[in-house]
């Protein structure tokens, strides 16, 4: 180890400030902490970046702009499970190896994601937000209001949130379907859930909930078209990638009726615009990407992230490398 101690960057650091215990795991090391707030523009980054020798990432784009000016940096941890944020191309052409953390928060967002889909099914901060306004409203001001027992449930991508969501709703009476092509049958079957591919879950659904990782393949897979073959009164969930979805097509569904409501934990720019028309909507209710957190994810959550860092300055393997990532520096 040199004499310098090693510079560790934490991107969006107010939001999610380390422990005494990151700290002290960090400064067991010979690493200081450096952080950047929420929201940092990419010629922050840029500049930042230059002289660090890894990355605690959370939100923060890390671009082939940055990932092309840093001059030593041995490991890009990604604090959490998706890691579209990050271009893993450009870290690769680097050999700058990138890691992620695949299993913090499973109960957390499966939750999250149930508690979205009872609160459009069961209109509650709908009907919340129209009490405090002072409507004690009928029944037909509520508008349809269907029983969840027998409702079917189509889940898009079957991984692990996915899983766990089946497993807790298997209390409800629904039908659980979905589509995930590369999750073997048996896994689907052996939790009563149905294996559909992705036209006949959009058509059998009345809720659409999203669990696959946003990729150019799967940026916008629910748009206009896919909202027109959804049945009338669809909900729509998604606690996975804002760009999963064409807000446009969305607003525009509900605005027109076709689609009663959605659920939504995650939006195409983060932080969005509050004046958004989506948000504004009163058949939305959205949750400020706060799926995953309770302290306990939280923790979990950086103390794997910064075990990568760990390994990695020890010269050890690292344990959850991002598909496509070169294995060490
Ligand atoms: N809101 C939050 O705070 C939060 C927290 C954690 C994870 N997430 C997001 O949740 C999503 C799911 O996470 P996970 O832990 O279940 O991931 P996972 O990797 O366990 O599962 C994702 C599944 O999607 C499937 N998939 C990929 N492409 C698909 C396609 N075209 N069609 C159908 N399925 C496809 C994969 O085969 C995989 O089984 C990710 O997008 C992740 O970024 C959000």
């Amino acid at each position: 180890m040199s004499n310098q101690p090693y510079k560790v960057l934490l991107t969006d650091a107010e939001r999610f400030p380390p422990s005494e215990e990151d700290m002290k795991t960090l400064s067991a090391i010979g690493a200081e902490l450096v952080g950047i707030p929420y929201g940092a523009k990419e010629e922050e980054l840029v500049e930042i970046c230059k002289d660090i020798d890894a990355v605690l990432v959370f939100a923060a784009k890390i671009t082939a702009r940055v990932i092309e000016n840093m001059q030593r940096c041995r490991i890009i941890a990604r604090c959490g499970i998706g890691y579209d944020n990050i271009d893993i191309g450009a870290a690769a052409d680097r050999r700058i190896p990138v890691t992620f953390v695949p299993d913090y928060c499973i109960e957390e967002v499966s939750d999250h994601t149930i508690g979205l889909m009872i609160d459009c099914l069961r209109k509650i901060s709908f009907s919340n937000e129209r009490v405090k306004r002072r409507y004690w409203d009928n029944y037909e001001q509520l508008g349809t209001m269907r029983r969840i027992a027998g409702q079917t449930v189509g889940l898009v991508g079957f991984g692990r949130i996915a899983q766990a969501i089946a497993r807790k709703l298997s209390g409800f009476n629904m039908r659980i379907v979905a589509c995930d092509p590369f999750v073997d049958p048996a896994v689907m079957e052996a939790m009563g859930v149905a294996r559909v591919d992705f036209d006949e879950l959009i058509r059998s659904a009345n809720v659409v909930s999203l669990h696959l990782p946003l990729t150019p393949a799967t940026r916008h897979c629910l748009n206009e078209k896919v909202f027109k073959q959804m049945k009338r009164g669809t909900i729509v969930i998604n606690t996975s990638r804002g760009a999963l979805i064409d807000e446009r097509a969305l607003i525009d569904s509900i605005l027109s009726g076709h689609i009663a409501a959605a659920g939504l934990d995650v939006l195409e720019t983060e932080p969005p615009d509050l004046e958004n028309e989506l948000v504004k909507l009163p058949q939305v209710v959205v949750t400020p990407h706060s799926a995953a957190y309770t302290e306990e994810a939280l923790a979990e959550n950086k103390q794997k992230a910064i075990a990568e860092i760990v390994r990695c300055f020890k010269g050890q393997a690292l344990k959850n490398l991002v598909p496509g990532s070169v294995k060490h520096a």
